[in-house]
């Protein structure tokens, strides 16, 4: 056995645990930034009572907003604000948009003016010569995981780029998990974010990079993802569904952070940056085919023999198969974001390489393009 296992330098669990936050936030700085999204947080009053707290304990924040997926405009946008303000800690609460945007800032501050030089593949490979400031990581949806990660994905259809900077410095230090804070999340996010965790994990699980601290944890994060999400698309307040999600979304973060990813996100990278689909409907839309493909593969002796049984194990995890499950989720397709069939082979170039070879099977390029044109 051979693996390492990095993971948030706290891992904080439970309903009502955001009443801690602001007296935690004290133990790491002064000044934070405090970066949100577009959730129902800003809306429900619970944002001013932790403006409140703060300033009760002596701490003045400035804020950022994400406004979906981060662009870099907004993570310089985000780590100027950061150092104008003498940000010595970073605040994040919202989404996986929130999140990134948070963590690329944090790395930003002390470094800055540019996130794009420190982007893989777009960048120029320079690494943060400071310390990135500490972070603290509040997910209200449950499905990129991205508090329990190193990395951030950042860039646009309009720049052209979505790209990963990736630093082990740029782990939250504590991933605060309240399943209170995603009650007011709508459905069609929680679905679809939802389905993006459930692809992390067993994309994770089924990845060539697997090591069993992370298979068990992964097949965990599965069975909660079989339970919780029909529930909740039933009904979004059953608390204790959401808590499952909450947690099942963080493994996949731990997941996904050790054993890489697939052929999935491999194609929802280069549909998020080529075509404007957004990074969890290019998920939901394209887990089921991908699973058949990649079994079908493997069962003709393409590629790393052990993921059919892992993918045994994962629909038995799930309680279902994995078509099965996703059957009762409708997505939008690709084509409603304008993604037409002469751009395929351009989203197969411009596929993540990374996740294409942590896929565990070797999928021809005809494959992959029949997949994509499965969900146009
Ligand atoms: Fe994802």
């Amino acid at each position: 056995m051979d693996f390492e296992l990095a993971l948030p330098g706290e891992i904080r669990f439970g309903a009502g645990r955001f009443a801690s936050l602001a007296g935690l936030a004290k133990g790491f700085g002064r000044r934070p930034l405090l970066v949100t999204g577009k959730s129902s947080f800003e809306s429900g009053g619970r944002l001013k009572r932790f403006l409140d707290e703060l300033e009760a304990l002596g701490l003045v924040a400035a804020r950022a907003r994400a406004q979906g997926e981060p662009s870099a405009a907004e993570v310089d946008d985000a780590a100027r604000i950061g150092r104008e303000h003498g940000c010595d800690l970073v605040i994040a609460i919202g989404g996986g948009s929130a999140i990134d945007l948070a963590k690329a800032a944090a790395g930003l501050i002390p470094n800055g003016p540019h996130i794009r030089p420190y982007l893989e593949a777009v960048g120029d490979g320079s690494v943060f010569a400071r310390d990135p400031l500490p972070l603290l990581a509040v997910p209200t949806t449950a499905g990129t995981g991205s508090e329990a990660t190193r990395n951030a994905v950042v860039g646009t259809r309009a720049e052209g780029f979505k790209r990963s900077v990736r630093d082990a410095r740029l782990m939250p230090r504590v991933a605060l998990l309240d399943p209170e804070l995603s009650l007011g999340c709508p459905t069609e996010v929680t679905l679809a974010a939802g389905m993006d965790a459930l692809t992390q994990l067993i994309e994770s699980l089924t990845s060539r990079r697997v090591t069993p601290p992370i298979e068990a944890l992964c097949l965990s994060g599965i069975a909660a993802v079989g339970e919780a999400l029909p529930r909740l698309a039933r009904d979004g307040s059953d608390l204790e569904a959401r808590g499952k999600m909450a947690y099942a979304a963080c493994l996949s973060g731990i997941g996904l952070a050790h054993a890489g990813l697939g052929i999935v996100h491999a194609l929802a990278s280069s549909l998020g940056g080529l075509g404007g689909v957004p990074h969890t409907t290019a998920c939901a839309m394209l887990l089921p085919g991908a699973s058949a493909l990649n079994r079908k593969a493997l069962t003709e002796g393409r590629g790393d023999a052990g993921a059919l049984e892992r993918y045994r194990k994962a629909e038995l995890a799930l309680g279902r198969e994995i078509p099965a499950f996703c059957a009762p989720f409708s997505f939008a397709r690709f084509s409603r974001f304008g993604v037409e069939p002469a751009m395929i082979p351009a989203l197969i170039a411009g596929a993540g390489a990374g996740n294409l070879k942590s896929n565990p099977a070797d999928l021809t390029p005809d494959e992959i393009g029949r997949l994509v044109e499965s969900a146009l």
